[in-house]
């Protein structure tokens, strides 16, 4: 839509967690005319919700080498090494300058920081804040600095599309925001350098750890673009979130791996330990490796779930470890003091998206992306547990001494944005928005934990149908749904997910969180490499 008011900056980031606030303080410290804009309010993305906490070579005895190893590991062959390397060297300066701008961890009793253990690592690395509150703690002490700092923000502002100029460079993005006075309504941040920082996608399907904001805005903006987009098939179902129902929509609450970095053992229907044995770390396997132990055991016994026991941490360690996990169980009527904890896999985190190196630049001039709406390299087809923090500092501080460094040799001047699109003349077919749960179910039985070729066919199939649908209507009588923030989401879902079956249709192995039902087995020869996605602008 043509923009109904404008601001001017140097840099525009888009979206407000770990990586998109990060790089606002780092580009406002070096000097740059930065601007926020987030699509809810400050702190209500995901970095918020994030419990286990940060992982870094921060302990003693621990090394970058090791944590590389690890995170290598868990990646399944398809991690960017130099990538990692960047992440696990720089990551500990990375953590030591958050708590400078304010974050609180908790501390050991001995001194330093108390690190704890999750899947995939083996050495206590992982920093947390308020026992199980980590991203509140992080989310707190950087919106706390931008505020501090005036950096201008815009908030219930959602990003439609990214503005070039006739060179193809960015120049800053289009955005609809919703009662912010003099910024209501259509508008557009002119920059030539746009920062992405939006977040994920687990809203493409019905359960997920993410908060309803995850509706792969960035992903699908980057598409429009034509920017590149890498590994979408790798989405990472975590293992242990809380059964409410099979049927269970939306935000589901998170039971931290740092549970079981503390001790807890997953259980089957009969009380049995099915982790051990399984992998050298049994419980502590990396994600990928659970998850799918978890729902091999469910399938095997005919159950919607399995247990988490923990009751053994006992009434004191629950209430001041995990304070966040005791009052979500307490609030749903289980009480792990007294019962194990019924938990099965959900959606929690995008491992790919918009292909960037290790400048955080993506293949489209001026337009940078960080945090879990970017594929930097670093998780390859699986996450390890507590890098993503770390992954949108680390690369949030890279962006800015980019976009600094471009300034300092003169080359971040305006640009002039090439006409938009109008209302009446829409890009694209805006979806209803009740067509949303209609994406989520499809996802859920097609592309969820365990996929096969004729699940990802029907996928693709009913995806298509429901696009055709707003397609025919565009074509035919030139109608769209009304222009608003809950259409816009679901057609950046649809957009995302279509692209995320087409990819693991593609990929023919079991790979990471990639697990294919008739495809069991890695395959390195032919799938040793990624699938990289760019679709022409006018696709949705
Ligand atoms: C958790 O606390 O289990 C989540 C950590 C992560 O997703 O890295």
């Amino acid at each position: 839509p043509a923009p109904g008011w404008s601001l001017d900056a140097d840099v525009v980031v888009v979206g407000s967690g770990v990586a998109g606030l990060t790089a606002a303080l780092r580009c406002a410290a070096a000097g740059l005319k930065t601007v926020v804009v987030t699509k809810a309010r400050l702190d209500d993305g995901s970095t918020r919700w994030a419990q286990g906490g940060i992982a870094a070579a921060l302990g003693e005895g621990d090394t970058p080498e090791q944590h590389l190893d690890d995170t290598l590991v868990a990646g399944a062959g398809l991690c960017d090494e130099e990538a990692v390397r960047t992440l696990v060297t720089e990551g500990p300066d990375a953590v030591r300058r958050l708590i400078e701008t304010g974050a609180r961890f908790d501390a050991a009793a001995e001194g330093g920081l108390a690190l704890t253990r999750e899947g995939g690592h083996h050495r206590r690395r992982i920093a947390h804040a308020g026992g199980d509150a980590t991203g509140a703690e992080i989310s707190r002490a950087l919106v706390d600095a931008v505020r501090e700092r005036g950096i201008p923000t815009v908030e219930n502002a959602l990003v439609l599309d990214l503005l070039t100029d006739a060179q193809g460079h960015a120049a800053g993005v289009t955005l609809h925001v919703m009662g912010e006075g003099q910024h209501d309504g259509v508008g557009a941040v002119r920059a030539p350098a746009v920062v992405l920082a939006t977040g994920g996608m687990g809203q493409v399907f019905s359960a997920t750890t993410n908060p309803s904001v995850s509706t792969g805005d960035g992903v699908a903006l980057a598409l429009r673009a034509g920017a590149e987009v890498s590994d979408l098939e790798f989405v990472q179902f975590h293992p242990t979130v809380l059964f409410l129902g099979a049927d269970a929509e939306g935000q589901q609450p998170l039971v931290s791996e740092a549970v079981r970095g503390e001790g807890a053992h997953l259980v089957d229907a009969d009380g049995v330990r099915f982790m051990v044995g399984a992998h050298e770390l049994a419980e502590l396997a990396p994600r990928d490796i659970v998850a799918k132990g978890i729902t091999r055991r469910m399938l095997e016994q005919g159950t919607e779930h399995m247990y988490l026991d923990a009751r053994h941490f006992g009434a004191d360690m629950w209430a001041t470890r995990f304070p966040t996990i005791l009052a979500a169980c307490r609030a749903h009527g289980i009480d792990p003091v007294t019962e194990p904890i019924p938990v099965a896999p959900a959606a929690h985190y995008a491992s790919g998206g918009v292909r960037t190196d290790l400048h955080g630049r993506t293949t489209v001039a001026g337009l940078y992306a960080c945090g879990e709406v970017a594929c930097t390299g670093v998780h390859g087809a699986n996450r390890l547990a507590s890098n993503s923090l770390l992954e949108g500092l680390v690369y949030a501080e890279r962006i800015a001494a980019d976009i600094a460094a471009r300034q300092a040799a003169d080359t971040l001047h305006a640009r002039v944005p090439a006409p938009v699109a109008t209302p009446e003349q829409p890009a694209h077919p805006l979806l209803p928005p009740e067509a949303r749960f209609a994406i989520q179910r499809v996802m859920t039985e097609g592309a969820g934990v365990l996929r096969s070729a004729a699940s990802l066919a029907q996928a693709a199939e009913r995806l298509a149908a429901i696009h055709a649908a707003a397609a025919g209507a565009l074509a035919e009588d030139g109608k769209t749904a009304e222009p608003g923030v809950d259409a816009w989401e679901t057609t950046n879902l649809l957009c995302v997910a279509r692209v995320l079956v087409a990819a693991a249709q593609r990929r023919e192995e079991t790979r990471g969180c990639h697990w294919r039902e008739d495809y069991g087995t890695r395959d390195d020869a032919a799938w040793g490499r990624h699938i990289v996605v760019r679709i022409n602008s006018d696709r949705t």
